[in-house]
Order: structure tokens, then C-alpha cells, then sequence
């Protein structure tokens, strides 16, 4: 056998030897291998082109039951020859032209980019074959795969929220929302929070005009619904809520709440710390245990601030549970009396708690999410992981 004449050799076994192994040692013996895999190359493009399904797909006729789509031999091909792994171009960059001597390199260059763009142009004249069809209908493949549209998620905050509503949903609690643009009486007079309070402060809180803010807390949703329904009254108000802070890795000046309010007849703190116990153990696993710390806000009396067992490190101690084993999540408390004469509730009949918890940092903890900003992002590689 002539040592430059390969044309009977496997296509895929050529490739795989060095030029060497195969007797080429000068550039004519380089254009003759280049040559001759583009006449292989010639032949699997005729093969497709002469099928029955292609002649068909490009009448515009349909295909019957067991014929094959000629883009799957397409794409056979493709791979074949382009494959980022096992393809041809790849075996030959490896095999022929990295171990190469020098003055051969050039010419193995020229030879692969050529076939590259050779393969690339014959692919695409199979897959959109330069025929002129003269009336569109036909033109129509429906056996054709159809365009795919990446499937979306549910963003991981929504998903957190769900499932917070989830849980109380099946305690009987139902849903009420409020407008994020909120008057000062709702977002701090009603709730009991007086004119001098740091809380109204303009570093804290977004004014639009004097009355009018950008609710800090969904808290004005209680007296918004406290105005429109009697006790007895479950109900959570998952929403935004939004605060002058500068964002770093744990604060954002818009975030997440859930509120919680239920109202009825002998309502006592211990039915507060049931709840958020149960709450609690559904969202982070029964292993989780709970603490409630004296605290204060204006709107409850007695007030506490909820902790829970730190979850990273089994309550033993950590960077992020501040080697304290303990975490703090929430704030909550008895429905403050003076709440119930804004929305003309008989308070020697009626009591009730609250709760506020932060949906940002309930699901950072929940699912391991070291910065805050990262929820707002909208990164896909971040969200996708969240399936
Ligand atoms: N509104 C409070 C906050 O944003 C949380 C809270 C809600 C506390 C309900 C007690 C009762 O910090």
C-alpha cells in the first residue's frame, strides 16, 4: 500500500495514530490526508442528502411510522466529526498536530481549520437547505422538534414563602396583603409607635411625602385587617417591606416579611409559643428548639424575640451562631391592648398575638445562602440550583 494512500483505512482509526505511525512525513502527504477526509466527509453529507427522509422534509411531506428524522444523521455527523471530546477535528488537533515536528505544523493548521469550516458549512446546508420554497405552507415541518423554552423556577424566596404559608395554612391562618406604599398612620401610628420613636427616623424609613412611606414592616397590615374583620382572626401577611440600610451581604433596603396575627377570645402567650414552636420544627426539622427573650416593640406587651438552636452547629457553638448556640429569628408578642382602641376592639374581651419573621433569613439559614444580595441578583446559576 502506497503510504499516502489511507482512503480505504477507517475514518475514526486514521485519526487516532500519529502522522508518523501513518508514514506522512512531508506537507504533499499532509494535503493528501486533508484530501482525502474530505472526500469522507463528501460522503456521509451525499448519504443524508440522498435519503428518502431528506428528499421528503424537503418536499414539505411528512414522514411515515419507522423513517428517521434526517437531523438526527445530522447530528450523527456532527458529533462524528466536531465532537468536543471524541470528534475528529479534536483527534487530529491531539494526534496529528500536537506531536508533529515543526515544519509540518503549519500545514496540519491550515488542513484541520479548513475541514472545520467545511464540516460547519456542509451541516448547515442540510439543516437549512438553500431551496427556494415557493409557497410557505409547505415549507411547515410539523415532525420537526419543536423551539425549547428553558423551564423557569420558582424563585427560592417565593418558594420560602410558600412554605411558610404552607405551614399555617394547615394551622387554619389565611392570607391578607397591604399595599407596599403605606401611610404613617398604618406603619407607625396605629401600631402604637409614637412620634419620636428612632423607628420613624428618616435614616430608617423612605418617605414620599410626610404621611406617606414605603412600609418598614408588614405590622400595618394587622390594623389594616383588624379595621375589616371581627375576632376571631387568623391570619399571615407574606409581603415586602423596606428600610434606608446600605446593602452588604446581610442587609438589603427592600426585603421579605411574614406577619402574623390571630385575635380571639382567651388567647395567651402560651398559645404564641405553641405556634411558633410548631412553626418553627415544620420549617427547620424537629430537631430545632426554640427560645422566646424578653423584648420590646410598641405594638405588643409582653414583646419577645424568638431564637432557635443554632442549626449549623448543633447549638455547640460557631462563627454563625456567634458561639452562642443560639440564633435569633423573629419578634413577636401579645397583641399591645392600645392596638384594639384604633380599631375599636373591646380589649377587656379580645386578645391576641403577633409575629414578624424575615423571609431573607429564614430561607439564608434554611438552605445554607451566605449573602442576601444574591436572592436579588437574578443569576441564574445561582436560582437554578433551587429546583
Ligand atoms: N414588625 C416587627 C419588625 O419588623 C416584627 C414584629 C411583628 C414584632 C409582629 C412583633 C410582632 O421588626
Amino acid at each position: 500500500m502506497n503510504s499516502s494512500d489511507h482512503s480505504s483505512q477507517n475514518i475514526t482509526d486514521l485519526v487516532q495514530h500519529t502522522l508518523e505511525d501513518l508514514g506522512v512525513r512531508d506537507r504533499a502527504g499532509v494535503q493528501e490526508l486533508f484530501n482525502q477526509l474530505e472526500v469522507r466527509l463528501q460522503d456521509y453529507i451525499r448519504q443524508i442528502r440522498d435519503s428518502d427522509e431528506f428528499k421528503k422534509i424537503s418536499r414539505g411531506e411528512t414522514l411515515e411510522r419507522g423513517e428517521r428524522h434526517p437531523s438526527v444523521d445530522t447530528e450523527a455527523v456532527r458529533v462524528l466529526w466536531l465532537g468536543r471530546k471524541q470528534g475528529i477535528v479534536r483527534f487530529i488537533t491531539d494526534n496529528w498536530l500536537a506531536p508533529a515536528p515543526p515544519e509540518l505544523k503549519r500545514e496540519i493548521g491550515q488542513g484541520l481549520n479548513a475541514l472545520r469550516a467545511s464540516v460547519e458549512e456542509k451541516i448547515a446546508s442540510l439543516i437549512n437547505p438553500p431551496t427556494v420554497v415557493n409557497e410557505p405552507e409547505q415549507g411547515i415541518d410539523i415532525t420537526l422538534p419543536g423551539t425549547r423554552r428553558t423551564v423557569g423556577v420558582r424563585h427560592i424566596l417565593r418558594q420560602a414563602m410558600d412554605e411558610i404559608t404552607e405551614i399555617f395554612f394547615a394551622l387554619g391562618y389565611s392570607v391578607e396583603e397591604g399595599p407596599d406604599i403605606e401611610s404613617v398612620y398604618y406603619n407607625f401610628e396605629a401600631l402604637n409607635i409614637p412620634e419620636d420613636h428612632p423607628a420613624r427616623d428618616d435614616q430608617d424609613t423612605f418617605y414620599i411625602d410626610a404621611r406617606t412611606v414605603l412600609r418598614t414592616h408588614t405590622s400595618p397590615v394587622q390594623i389594616r385587617t383588624m379595621e375589616k374583620l371581627q375576632p376571631p382572626l387568623r391570619i399571615i401577611v407574606p409581603g415586602r417591606a423596606y428600610r434606608r440600610d446600605t446593602p452588604d451581604a446581610t442587609h438589603s433596603p427592600m426585603f421579605h416579611q411574614v406577619e402574623g396575627l390571630a385575635v380571639d377570645t382567651h388567647i395567651t402567650f402560651a398559645d404564641l409559643k405553641g405556634t411558633l414552636d410548631y412553626f418553627l420544627k415544620a420549617f427547620f426539622g424537629p430537631e430545632v428548639r426554640t427560645r422566646f427573650r424578653p423584648s420590646f416593640f410598641p405594638f405588643t406587651e409582653p414583646s419577645a424575640e424568638v431564637d432557635i438552636s443554632c442549626l449549623f452547629c448543633g447549638a455547640q457553638g460557631c462563627r454563625i451562631c456567634k458561639q452562642s448556640g443560639w440564633i435569633e429569628l423573629m419578634g413577636c408578642g401579645m397583641v399591645d391592648p392600645a392596638l384594639y382602641s384604633y380599631v375599636h376592639y373591646d380589649a377587656s374581651v379580645y386578645s391576641g398575638f403577633a409575629f414578624g419573621m424575615g423571609v431573607e433569613r429564614l430561607a439564608m439559614l434554611k438552605y445554607g445562602v451566605q449573602d442576601i444580595q444574591l436572592f436579588f441578583q437574578g443569576d441564574v446559576r445561582f436560582l437554578r440550583q433551587f429546583r
